[in-house]
């Protein structure tokens, strides 16, 4: 029986096989299964050449896990999928704070989504509405036989809302059929329901049939979290906890008032969705289009999240829709991406986007954190060293050995991670403590710029 843990103290300092061994003590997932599905980034050409067509080959991605999750009372050590330095590490660190509050508490709507068919030519809109109305039950059950699949599982047409467009002389309406696709992100499920009740629909509109495809602004199926922080884990080196929370405060309103901030924080949150969204198979373009779309629902585009003081602590709070599935799609197919719902203990959907959303609001923290204290550039810079030193040729250990001099030079750049990599090698031959100094300066960085 393992006793599932997010919580690995030391991970980010040991090596690539160390934390495998880690992860399938914590997660029960073992080494060799993980091995299996990521090494060669866990995708087989002749695989890929079924997914998308023309293909040449695979294009690899960092695969992280983010620690110190826990939502609604329960751990998860959450795969991220991510090329931008320092993402993970922020979203971990975090984390850690929000649980030290007590986790994540996160609510989530029944898995319900769009079809949209669209009817022109439409003379009369509102005895079209109340024909298509009247015939409700008889739409309701024509969706179902659409996808048998999804009714056995539970799922099926739920409602109808029909939508009048533009002015009377668009001659347009849209009907909306809700579709409860369970543990599916439901794409194909919504899509195949649109083309099969579009005649109906049109016939009885009067009209003419025009698309029928999936919304994925899907405001039905939100995802809700909530964080509490104390002020002495928001605390730096230079500011003290309550002035750390004046400056997040500040950061959200100025995101509330400018729809330019407001992109950028979205960004942050972003940052953490999506690598979660890659690395379980899930559409990160659909997810990004809803969340976007949603941002912008009343008019002005606004922040995914707020935050704002609740006595001595900080509270978060984000909502965004998310259409994620743990099954079908790329998770029939793709290795790595079932790998990733094992490792993070995720079996439904709904709890997947409670994860996901969780990781968005870590990653939002952590960058209006570092922003309202020491700005964003310090924790970047010494996390960019590290690509830095591997670009310069530094292997294994070497990397946080050439990252930690080009920091503390602040000269990040390849031409001077080469001459400190032959420093270190030189170094390193000589059998006086010089090395010792360096293991030290390299211990001192890493547990500043990527605590777990
Ligand atoms: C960078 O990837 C994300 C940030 O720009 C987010 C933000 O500004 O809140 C740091």
């Amino acid at each position: 029986m393992i006793k599932r843990t997010s919580q690995l103290p030391g991970f980010y300092k040991v090596t690539v096989a160390e934390r495998r061994k880690l992860v399938a003590e914590a997660t029960g997932v073992e080494a060799h299964e993980i091995a299996r599905a990521l090494d060669g980034g866990g995708l087989e050409a002749e695989t890929a050449d079924k997914f998308v067509e023309n293909v040449l080959g695979t294009y690899g991605l960092p695969y992280g896990v983010t620690l110190n999750v826990r939502v609604n009372d329960k751990d998860h050590v959450v795969p991220m999928v991510v090329e931008e330095p320092s993402v993970v590490a922020a979203a971990s660190n975090a984390a850690k704070m929000i649980r030290a509050g007590g986790g994540f508490r996160a609510e989530i709507d029944e898995p319900l989504m769009i079809s949209q068919v669209q009817i022109t030519n439409v003379k009369d809109a509102a005895r079209a509405t109340s024909a298509i109305l009247a015939a409700k039950a008889e739409i309701l059950a024509k969706a179902d036989r659409a996808v048998p699949g999804l009714c056995a599982r539970g799922g099926g047409a739920r409602d109808l809302e029909v939508r009048t467009l533009g002015q009377p002389s668009d001659e347009m309406i849209v009907v909306h059929v809700i579709v409860d696709c369970r543990d599916a992100m439901g794409a194909n499920l919504i899509n195949t329901i649109a083309e099969a009740v579009a005649d109906r629909l049109a016939s009885l509109a009067d009209g003419r049939v025009g698309l029928r495809i999936l919304s994925n602004l899907c405001d039905k199926r939100c995802v809700r979290v909530r964080c509490r922080v104390s002020a002495d884990v928001l605390a730096t080196d230079d500011m003290d906890g309550q002035a750390v929370i004046d400056g997040i405060v500040n950061a959200s309103r100025f995101a509330e008032l400018d729809p330019y901030r407001a992109a950028t924080h979205n960004k942050g949150i972003m940052n953490g969705v999506d690598a979660v969204v890659i690395a379980t198979g899930n559409d990160w373009r659909a997810v990004e289009a809803g969340a976007h779309a949603f941002a912008a629902r009343t008019g002005q585009y606004s922040p995914l999240s707020i935050w704002r003081r609740d006595g001595d602590a900080l509270a978060g709070f984000l909502e965004m829709p998310l259409a994620l599935g743990t099954v079908g799609g790329t998770l029939r197919v793709h290795p790595s991406a079932r790998l990733s719902l094992r490792i993070a203990g995720l079996e439904s959907a709904s709890d997947l986007a409670a994860v996901a959303a969780s990781v968005g609001l870590a990653s939002n923290l952590a960058a209006v954190r570092a922003l309202a204290t020491d700005g964003i550039q310090r924790g970047h810079m010494a996390l960019h060293a590290r690509s830095v030193a591997l670009a310069a040729g530094a292997e294994g250990g070497e990397v946080e050995g050439v990252a930690a001099i080009i920091v503390e030079a602040r000269d990040i750049t390849v031409e001077a991670a080469r001459r400190a990599l032959s420093v270190l090698r030189e170094t390193s031959r000589r059998p006086s403590g010089d090395g010792e100094a360096l293991g030290k300066r390299k211990e001192r960085q890493s547990s500043t710029a990527v605590e777990g």
